[in-house]
């Protein structure tokens, strides 16, 4: 829709740029942003050395990561900490940077939201909230509970909400699974009945959230058919709520005939999808082919790659995003700071992707999703903030990257603010209107941080190969593993140690083999047995073993034979 030229010239007046901004960094704290924004960085490195502090694996296993972010009336900043409590952020000078910082409550998470002066907050199964009087940084007391007892799985366990007008609170609780099949993820899975998953799972739960200690029974079941979907939001002009889910992942190793690692590279959109009460959108038996435009049948329900799903059952996603992309906090944006265009709009931050090899690793930005006076998007997304992983070239290992976006939200002012959940920096993105002085902006910067050189091990032979294919999705090419994710198997004393343990893990899987006690890892491995043979297997443990283990014994098939006789 074209906008009549009076009411232009009305936006651009109501936006004329605001005297009492901070300065920008010279570096825009390394974004690289559309002319006339700039951006500081409000806080810095509040990740840095927390693992140390929990506890955890030396070898980064479980680091420490910055979640979701709200913005207080006065400008207080509050981060989730996933495994902390929350952080309280002010400016107590007006210099735009954070300098009282407290830590408050504990049990992690990712949801956190200012509404009518309360603080709400979500662990991986509750909704709690502490009264915030105006002006205070740090709630007094305990928090109440809203909601408990909700279903928390390995993996997706992120418990995000968003609030209508009435005041109603929306809960998002996820699938912890990639589809619901038997043997998620695994060669030939097959797709098993959700019904009774679902009535518990992959939905949106209405509740009141001034009625306390609720279980989810309590709540109304908004929505269904989602994997999961932290990014949610209420838009007042449409008076809906909006999502972005999660697509799934490895078609290729549930079904290598049909589909290949470009398939999963490239053939899963991340959804945006407006959600009307009884919404259904399509999982586990779809997922949304963002190159044919469609949604396509599930391998795991018979989906062949060509198979479409039933016409007009499930929607099509209103904005079809790269696979992979990993949506989090999305916020709506109605600041008076930003020009016209922005104002309805919506902000997503995309976290990026960890499975598309041999692809490049891609996402990590924010998007902007324009939207119309009606509260429904115009077309389609654009990339707002860029640069976080630090430099320009294509990159295959997550952990390489400097910075990955993760939570958002809107100041009072209309300030955008971002978070950073590997190392902890929150930006501030701010509007001046004026051209980039020479000299500063991300270039300014961009020599600033290097990345470690990584060389993939395949060395050709058919061990080698299969690593390539089917295990470097998650374990990466150079078998350096992704923080909290995939463990690395570079020293790994399972690839050094008994041949019948490492034989035993390809065949069946991790979590059938290995102690209950070893570190957790978000992601799960599934079982190899089927989708190999026994000189597959030999192959490539003996690969394995002899490019990460000092050449440690060869595996023969005979040895791959006698452990998958153990348990036929
Ligand atoms: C879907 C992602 C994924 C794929 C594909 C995958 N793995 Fe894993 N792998 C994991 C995760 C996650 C763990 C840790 C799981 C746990 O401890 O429960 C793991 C653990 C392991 C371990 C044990 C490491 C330790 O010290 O605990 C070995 C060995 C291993 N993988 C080898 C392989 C090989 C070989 C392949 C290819 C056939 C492969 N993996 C494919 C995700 C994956």
């Amino acid at each position: 829709m074209k906008l009549p030229i009076l009411a232009v010239t009305a936006l651009a007046l109501a936006t004329a740029v605001r005297a009492d901004l901070p300065a920008p960094d010279p570096d825009d704290g390394g974004l690289k942003l559309p002319p006339g924004f700039r951006a500081l960085v409000f806080a810095d490195n509040l990740m840095v050395g927390r693992d140390r502090e929990f506890g955890r694996a030396a070898n980064g296993s479980m680091s420490e990561t910055l979640r979701f972010l709200a913005v207080a009336p006065n400008g207080d900043v509050y981060a989730k900490v996933k495994r902390g409590g929350i952080l309280a952020l002010r400016d107590t000078k007006g210099t735009g940077r954070a300098d009282l910082i407290r830590e408050f409550g504990s049990g992690g998470g990712t949801g956190i939201m200012l509404r009518d002066g309360w603080l709400y907050e979500s662990s991986s199964t509750a909704v709690y909230r502490y009264r915030l009087s105006p002006g205070q940084l740090v709630p007094e007391g305990e928090p109440e509970t809203i909601v408990s007892g909700l279903p928390a799985g390995q993996d997706h366990d992120a418990k995000c909400f968003a609030f209508d007008d009435a005041g109603n609170m929306y809960v998002e609780i996820g699938s912890p699974l990639n589809v619901y099949s038997d043997g998620d993820r695994a060669f030939g899975a097959k797709g098993k009945d959700p019904t009774e998953f679902q009535k518990t799972h992959g939905g949106v739960w209405r509740f009141d959230p001034n009625k306390l200690n609720q279980t989810q029974a309590d709540g109304f079941h908004w929505s269904t058919g989602h994997r999961h979907m932290l990014a949610i939001a209420w838009n007042p002009a449409s008076r809906a709520l909006f999502g972005v889910m999660m697509g799934r992942d490895q078609m290729n190793t549930v079904d290598p005939a049909d589909y290949d690692e470009l398939d999963n590279a490239f053939r899963v959109a991340e959804e945006m999808h407006i959600l009307p009460q009884g919404a259904n959108l399509g999982w586990p038996y779809t997922y949304y082919d963002p190159i044919k435009h469609a949604r396509m049948l599930a391998p795991e329900f018979g989906g062949d790659n060509r198979k479409r799903a039933e016409p007009g059952k499930y929607p099509d996603p209103l904005i079809a995003f790269p696979a992979h992309w990993a949506p989090l906090q999305m916020s709506f944006y109605f600041g008076n700071q930003f020009p016209g265009k922005y104002r309805g709009g919506a902000f997503v931050a995309f976290h990026g992707s960890w499975n598309r090899a041999p692809m490049p690793e891609s996402g990590y930005r924010v998007c902007f999703v324009p939207f119309n006076a009606q509260g429904m998007p115009t077309g389609d997304y654009e990339t707002f903030a860029d640069g976080f992983v630090g430099f320009d070239h294509e990159f295959t290992n997550p952990n390489d990257a400097r910075f990955r976006p993760g939570g958002l939200a809107v100041g009072p002012d209309g300030s955008l603010y971002i978070g950073d959940t590997e190392k902890g920096r929150i930006w501030r993105v701010i509007y001046t209107g004026k051209k980039l002085p020479s000299g500063t902006g991300a270039a300014a910067s961009a020599a600033a941080y290097q990345p470690p050189q990584r060389h993939p091990i395949d060395d050709g032979s058919h061990g080698g190969k299969i690593f390539s294919q089917i295990c470097a999705a998650c374990h990466m090419p150079d078998a350096s593993g992704v923080s909290n994710m995939q463990p690395p198997l570079i020293g790994d004393p399972i690839v050094a140690g008994d041949p019948a343990v490492l034989i035993d893990v390809i065949l069946r899987g991790p979590a059938a083999v290995l102690p209950p006690n070893r570190p957790k890892y978000a992601n799960v491995m599934p079982p190899f047995g089927a989708a190999f043979s026994d000189q597959d297997v030999a192959d490539l443990a003996s690969f394995l073993r002899k490019t990460l283990a000092n050449g440690a014994a060869p595996v023969t098939s005979a040895q791959v034979a006698a452990v998958r006789a153990l348990h036929p």
